[in-house]
């Protein structure tokens, strides 16, 4: 378990990421491990990249998820909450939490015990209109509007990385105001870029938002229901995600 839940320590946060530009022939079971729903919206897909990467990403967090609870792949429910966030359809909820996220060809997976976590990943790619405007707080937007060509571009990524993070742990999806909060816009490290908070909509302090570490081309951003509490990432490497799971996929 990636956390001890009666400690006033650091919550942990483990992070895995895989490719889902893996061939379906390599990806053992991968129809037998989904659920009947899972299947049904992959028969949906109109493109077959879209489906396949959907059915790699899938099926890495059933294998994930069962190494933590120790039961198979195919065991793994999924219930969902108003706003359709995927939780652990388990006895005990408070057992296990996750968030995924996937962007072009990756997929990025936060996993805690006992903190509700969001996560968000982003390929780096032009933008063809102001999207900001349409999203973004007024500070935010005067934040990038400071800024020249390329910093903005990278800018807009970590904002809205970072800004999706945080609605994604909050639970409560899109009818969270997205002008509710302002995160930082700067390269900075630490778990404090999450800068505003209407009060309505939560409590400053009790949030932490972070940066990730992702591969070339990509942003990402982890928020942690942390309630004051230190957040201590655990990256889980592809090596060990190849060494443990590579037989599994
Ligand atoms: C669906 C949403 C949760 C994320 O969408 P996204 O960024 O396109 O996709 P991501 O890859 O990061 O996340 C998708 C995963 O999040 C999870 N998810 C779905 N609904 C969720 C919710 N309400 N809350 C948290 N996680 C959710 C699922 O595991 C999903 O994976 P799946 O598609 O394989 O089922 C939602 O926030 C959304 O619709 N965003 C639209 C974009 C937007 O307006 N962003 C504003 C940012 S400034």
């Amino acid at each position: 378990m990636p956390n001890d839940p009666g400690s006033a320590g650091p919550v942990a946060v483990d992070i895995w990421n895989w490719s889902l530009d893996q061939s379906l022939a390599d990806v053992v079971d991968a129809h037998t491990l989904l659920s009947g729903d899972e299947q049904g919206r992959a028969q949906r897909f109109l493109k077959d990249v879209d489906r396949r990467r959907y059915i790699v990403g899938r099926t890495g967090l059933r294998r994930i998820l069962a190494t933590y609870l120790g039961i198979e792949p195919r065991a793994v429910r999924f219930g969902y909450n108003n706003w359709g966030k995927p939780e652990l359809d388990l006895a005990d909820r408070s057992r296990l939490h996750f968030n995924l996220s996937h962007s072009a060809g990756e997929a990025m997976l936060a996993v805690s015990a006992h903190t509700e976590v969001g996560i968000d990943i982003e390929e780096i790619r032009p933008l063809e209109e102001d999207i900001a405007s349409h999203f973004f707080s007024g500070s935010e937007c005067a934040a990038l509007a400071a800024l020249s060509g390329g910093e903005r571009l990278v800018a807009f990524y970590r904002c809205w990385t970072r800004k999706e993070a945080f609605v994604k742990a909050h639970g409560a999806g899109l009818s969270v105001p997205l002008d509710s909060f302002d995160v930082s816009l700067e390269a900075v490290e630490g778990q404090h870029l999450l800068e505003r908070l209407d009060r309505d909509v939560g409590r400053l302090a009790d949030w932490a938002l972070l940066n990730l570490d992702v591969v070339d081309g990509f942003c990402g951003a982890l928020a942690v229901s942390a309630a004051g509490r230190d957040v201590k990432i655990h990256y889980r490497s592809r090596s060990a995600w190849s060494a443990n799971m590579a037989s599994m996929m």
